[in-house]
């Protein structure tokens, strides 16, 4: 069953990573959506404006790019419901997202670094996946998250009404991640027509990042659905602090959190000594089991005594 205001995603306090009495930190665990992302809520979206409106009529397939996430979604409930998903995939993605994908059914084309010079998501995937949809119109319909106004549409339904839910309106800081801009756009809209004052703040990693589903200034351009009029602070963390702070996460606040989640936390953290004062929700997109290969490469530790 996919979240809602009724059955939300859980919010819960950080304890020992925030000092700061007055500025309490709450992270949303989008991890226990039914696909293990914050993608489920586009994912479902995105594939049921698909089939209401016909385009997945005679076996006509879905084709997306993706880093992951949202394909093994898409996946999932797209053969769930009888459709097959062409995953067009960077070859930077890590092992463990490539196999999901397969095992949630997707039929996957994976792209050399070369074609997608982006480490998140580059135009590559995306251009090849347009290219697919084109030529082969009768076997594949394109979602296209990074366009598609259904992304955002999600997350004003949910994730926002969610939000002002648990916190009873409390809300006065809201830390997110930038990837489709789906989550950010859809959730801050929502929250400013209850609250104008809640400020929004974006987290990016610096350039040449290896976190996957997010981007850097330099390739918002990719994504149509990011408003600028609704993002208050744009705020830059070294990406290799994305692992160690994950790492924190999971061994000081019991929360096996993704290195995107430990990328809000570092920006979120330095929002909070700025303002000193607040009551801030970080989403968390994901948690750690994907991506244990690119824990070891930025934490060599966690590597040894892994063999006998
Ligand atoms: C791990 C992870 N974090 C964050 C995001 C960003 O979410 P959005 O695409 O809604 O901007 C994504 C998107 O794919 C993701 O996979």
């Amino acid at each position: 069953m996919l979240p809602s205001e009724e059955n939300p995603t859980p919010l819960v306090r950080l304890n020992r990573l925030n000092p700061h009495a007055d500025f309490p930190l709450y992270a949303k665990l989008e991890w226990m959506n039914p696909f293990g992302s914050v993608k489920d809520r586009a994912a479902w979206a995105l594939l049921r404006d698909l089939e209401e409106r016909g385009e997945l009529a005679n076996g006509r397939g879905l084709v997306e790019p993706t880093s992951g996430n949202t394909g093994i979604s898409l996946a999932a409930m797209a053969r769930a419901r009888g459709h097959r998903l062409l995953a067009v995939v960077p070859n930077k993605v890590p092992l463990e997202k490539k196999v999901l994908l397969k095992i949630a059914g997707a039929d996957l084309e994976v792209i050399s670094d070369e074609l997608c010079p982006a480490p998140g998501l580059g135009d590559g995937s995306i251009n090849l996946a347009k290219t697919h949809a084109k030529a082969s119109a009768h076997k594949y319909a394109m979602p296209n998250q990074y366009e598609n106004s259904k992304n955002v549409e999600a997350h004003y339904r949910t994730t926002g009404p969610e939000i002002w839910k648990q916190t009873e309106g409390k809300i006065t800081h809201l830390f997110v991640s930038l990837g489709t801009c789906g989550t950010v756009t859809g959730t801050a809209k929502f929250l400013r027509e209850k609250n104008p004052k809640i400020k929004i703040i974006a987290v990016q990693p610096t350039e040449g990042h290896d976190v996957p589903g997010l981007r850097n200034i330099s390739q918002l351009g990719v994504s149509k659905l990011f408003d600028s009029s609704l993002v208050d602070d744009i705020i830059e963390v070294d990406f290799h602090l994305a692992y160690t702070r994950a790492l924190d996460l999971c061994q000081n606040e019991g929360l096996l959190a993704g290195p995107s989640s430990g990328l809000i936390l570092e920006g979120a953290l330095e929002i909070v000594a700025r303002d000193k004062s607040g009551f801030g929700v970080m989403i968390f997109p994901d948690n750690i089991f994907k991506y244990t290969s690119n824990m070891i490469k930025h934490i060599p530790g966690l590597g040894s005594g892994t063999q006998p």
